[in-house]
């Protein structure tokens, strides 16, 4: 049988990350890419911790491969955070398992794949291995012109209410030239686009070829010497971390892109202590201003947890007065979810599912309200747009604009990989569609 190799992804952008690399690491060993579960020989699912419902996704897909590759010669792995977090319950309640790897073990798949037998006995490996697995990584052929480069991971802040300084383990930054060279590496084979990656990204302080300690507005820096790329963002950043340096950068180089992820979680201090943010909102709106200044068109984005244990009416629509405050171009928000072993677990006060539910609708109500006139001000407007992905139509190309708005058009000649300015004429909730500009 040939090898094939299927990966599906949860939950955020550096599982999306993990995954690439899994793949180049199994490569060398005749391991090819299949987006179809069926031609798959080994099978990974990329697992999110993050919220109650990503962990029992799992299992149920988990159940459906069971069902589709009954009687099939296949392997299945569980990796990601629900592997860190779940790994000895994963192995007693889906015994099919082949092996459960963790997020910071996983540059020992090819190890562990090479001791499959036919006897089953499920591995697990949940070291927290970051800083060799980094240096035991490969980085393969991109397949976008642009690409997400991890350079932190872990957390040290322990929200209270969030499970990754559990899965992912304690903060490290990858050496500036490390990344460089990675950049280096995808910048050949034309990628455009960088998005640096981390739990806290702008809580970076690699170590540069002198062993001295550099922050993110200097890596960035670093970057755009590199003349092929010519767009670099960052995910997601901590309001804490937001140092002048980084939203200086937003005014001195012209690569780094106009957008900052910038969760607060909630408008209400109250809310915001019980969850160890260490911010106050004013200190979070003065943060706001400062990157306004510095760059007047800056589009801002956020995340929100709504029935955090203790809020009331009012610290709700504290948050409300927040989002009004602010005119996010775009946010996402949850209710929120108990994570069994996290502080927030044990608060008393936890808050019914209906009111999360309807205080979730009401602020996505507004999150989408000011989404849709954040876009609508594009229409008639020159945007600069790199075409990333074929769309669902024919002759469609879908972009970003420097704003982070999904973009689509549509033309006979091939986009892909160009970075064009057309006219804005049309926008839906969510993407803007664009026509060449004459
Ligand atoms: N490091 C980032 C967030 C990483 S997790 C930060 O500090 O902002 C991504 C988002 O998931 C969080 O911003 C939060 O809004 C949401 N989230 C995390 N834990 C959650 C939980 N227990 N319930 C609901 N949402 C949660
Ligand atoms: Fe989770 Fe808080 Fe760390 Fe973000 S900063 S990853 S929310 S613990
Ligand atoms: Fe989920 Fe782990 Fe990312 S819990 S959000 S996959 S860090």
């Amino acid at each position: 049988m040939q090898k094939k190799i299927f990966i599906k992804s949860y939950g955020c952008q550096m599982n999306v990350y993990d995954s690439d690399r899994m793949l180049d690491l199994m490569k060398p060993y005749g391991y090819d890419i299949t987006y179809e579960i069926k031609d798959a020989s080994l099978i990974i699912l990329n697992t999110c911790h993050i919220r109650e419902k990503a962990t029992e996704k799992v299992y149920s897909e988990i159940g459906k491969i069971n069902k589709l590759k009954k009687g099939e010669n296949y392997k299945l792995i569980i990796a990601g955070c629900v592997a860190q977090a779940e790994g000895e319950e994963i192995k007693k309640r889906a015994p099919t398992v082949n092996a459960i790897v963790g997020p910071q073990s996983y540059h020992m798949l090819p190890n562990i794949v090479s001791k499959f037998d036919k006897k089953h006995n499920t591995i697990v490996n949940t070291d927290f291995l970051t800083k060799t697995k980094f240096d035991k990584l490969q980085f393969g052929k991109p397949n976008s012109s642009s690409v997400f480069v991890t350079i932190q991971e872990g957390c040290n802040k322990f929200c209270t209410f969030c499970v990754v300084p559990y899965t992912r383990g304690a903060e490290y930054s990858r050496p500036i030239q490390d990344i460089i060279n990675e950049i280096n590496n995808y910048s050949k084979n034309g990628v455009k686009e960088i998005t640096l990656l981390g739990q806290n990204v702008n809580s970076y302080h690699g170590l540069d070829t002198n062993q001295n300690e550099r922050r993110l507005d200097y890596l960035i820096n670093k970057i755009s010497e590199i003349d092929s790329i010519k767009r670099i963002r960052y995910m997601t950043s901590h309001p804490t971390d937001m140092d002048k340096e980084l939203i200086n950068c937003h005014k001195y180089n012209d690569k780094l892109m106009p957008f900052v992820h910038l969760p607060i979680q909630t408008g209400s201090d109250k809310i915001l202590k019980l969850m160890n943010r260490n911010y106050k909102v004013n200190e979070y709106l003065r943060i706001i201003e400062k990157l306004r200044l510095a760059k007047e068109d800056i589009a801002l984005s956020s995340d929100f947890i709504v029935g955090f244990p203790g809020e009331t009416d009012k610290d709700f629509d504290q948050t409300m007065r927040l989002i009004e405050k602010v005119k996010f171009s775009i946010a996402y928000s949850f209710c929120y979810s108990l994570r069994p072993g996290t502080p927030a677990s044990n608060l008393s006060d936890q808050i019914d599912y209906k009111i999360k539910k309807e205080r979730l609708y009401i602020l996505q109500s507004l999150l989408k309200k000011q989404q849709k006139s954040y876009n609508e001000k594009f229409i008639g407007r020159n945007l600069e747009i790199l075409f990333e992905k074929i769309g669902k139509h024919k002759n469609q190309f879908v972009g970003r604009s420097v704003y982070n708005q999904s973009v689509f058009m549509n033309s006979q000649k091939n986009l892909l990989g160009s970075i064009i300015k057309a006219n804005i004429n049309n926008t839906t909730n969510f993407a803007l569609s664009a026509i060449p500009s004459i």
